[in-house]
């Protein structure tokens, strides 16, 4: 870009490079947005050969700066670089040129120019939209749509993990929330669980009974109790103790089987119950107090093994929303 005010003959050299009625309408394109050669052809209805020519002549008069993307150079004016001289010799040009038929002409092929820029990401996604599920997978992997969903916690929350076994759940959300009390009644699990928590500072576990939760009431925002409910022996004890651990307002999260009729299955996981339907978590949520309760099953994955799932949510009883104030 123009630098210096103060060259004597800077004044002519600008002249020079604003006499050409091809550079002029150049400069208007490229004032309002950032252009490649092949795109002001088109737009100027010029050859490559007679743009390039000009474009040289723009920059090597600093009234252009172009820079590389991907195979093209894109060029831009940027008036705010321009020295006072230059910028007030071209606000003149610009505003003798404004009338020029041929002006209008590259303005109209401009916004078209620009409609199609916008239509060749369009198409880009038509032709690739069956292709990008794995497209997305291989270029990018699956774990960032996670993370991505996680943060949307608020980030001063305390997350009970009840029956946290190995602390799969617990880990992957201590480092989006202000803290994560595991708790599980399992010495193995517990152990195993403490080798995955590693370095996180912000990840409490606690040994304890499901019956008997040691968390104080009221010290959570939300709790999970996640392929847990099918276990124990007393669900509505437990649902009653997870309500007990939440603030007013606070959420519960459950997952675990829908009803299935696999009683080798429930034998050899070491289950309690077959599962849980609708009316029967909608029940047992509002005798342990909570409202707002939702269940649904969850979409099969393909290729699992075990009976399909259900969530279910609840709102622990309160004034207060689920969201701190
Ligand atoms: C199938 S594992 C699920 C672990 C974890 N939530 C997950 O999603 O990977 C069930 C866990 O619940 C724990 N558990 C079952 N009944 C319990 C109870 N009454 N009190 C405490 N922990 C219990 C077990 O020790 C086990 O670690």
């Amino acid at each position: 870009m123009i630098k210096s005010d103060l060259q004597p003959d800077a004044i002519l050299s600008w002249m020079d490079g604003l006499s050409d009625p091809t550079r002029l309408r150049i400069l208007r394109l490229v004032e309002r947005q950032e252009l490649g050669v092949a795109e002001l052809c088109e737009v100027l209805q010029l050859p490559q050969s007679t743009v390039s020519r000009h474009l040289k002549v723009l920059a090597d008069q600093g009234w252009t700066v172009n820079r590389r993307h991907g195979t093209a150079n894109l060029y831009a004016m940027s008036l705010d670089e321009l020295a006072t001289p230059a910028r007030r010799l071209w606000l003149l040009a610009r505003e003798q040129t404004e009338a020029w038929a041929t002006c209008r002409q590259d303005s109209l092929r401009l916004e078209r120019r620009l409609t199609e820029r916008q239509d060749d990401a369009q198409r880009f996604f038509a032709g690739a939209a069956g292709e990008w599920d794995r497209l997305r997978g291989e270029l990018y992997g699956q774990s960032f749509a996670r993370h991505a969903m996680l943060a949307l916690l608020p980030s001063d929350w305390t997350v009970a993990d009840l029956g946290c076994g190995t602390a799969t759940l617990a880990a992957e959300l201590a480092p989006h929330v202000g803290r994560v009390i595991g708790v599980d009644q399992s010495g193995a699990m517990l152990r195993a669980a403490r080798k995955r928590a590693g370095g996180l500072e912000n990840l409490d576990l606690r040994r304890g009974s499901l019956e008997a939760i040691p968390i104080q009431d009221g010290e959570c925002d939300a709790a999970l109790l996640v392929l847990v409910l099918s276990y124990v022996a007393e669900p509505r004890a437990v649902l009653k103790e997870m309500a007990r651990i939440l603030r007013p307002g606070g959420k519960a999260i459950i997952v675990d089987l829908l009803p299935h009729d696999r009683e080798d299955f429930r034998r050899q996981m070491g289950q309690a119950s077959m599962g849980f339907g609708e009316p029967e978590m909608a029940s047992l949520l509002r005798e342990a107090g909570f409202t707002r309760s939702t269940t649904r099953p969850l979409p099969p994955e393909p290729n699992v093994k075990g009976p399909a799932l259900m969530l279910s949510t609840g709102t622990a009883p309160g004034n207060a929303s689920v969201n701190k104030p």
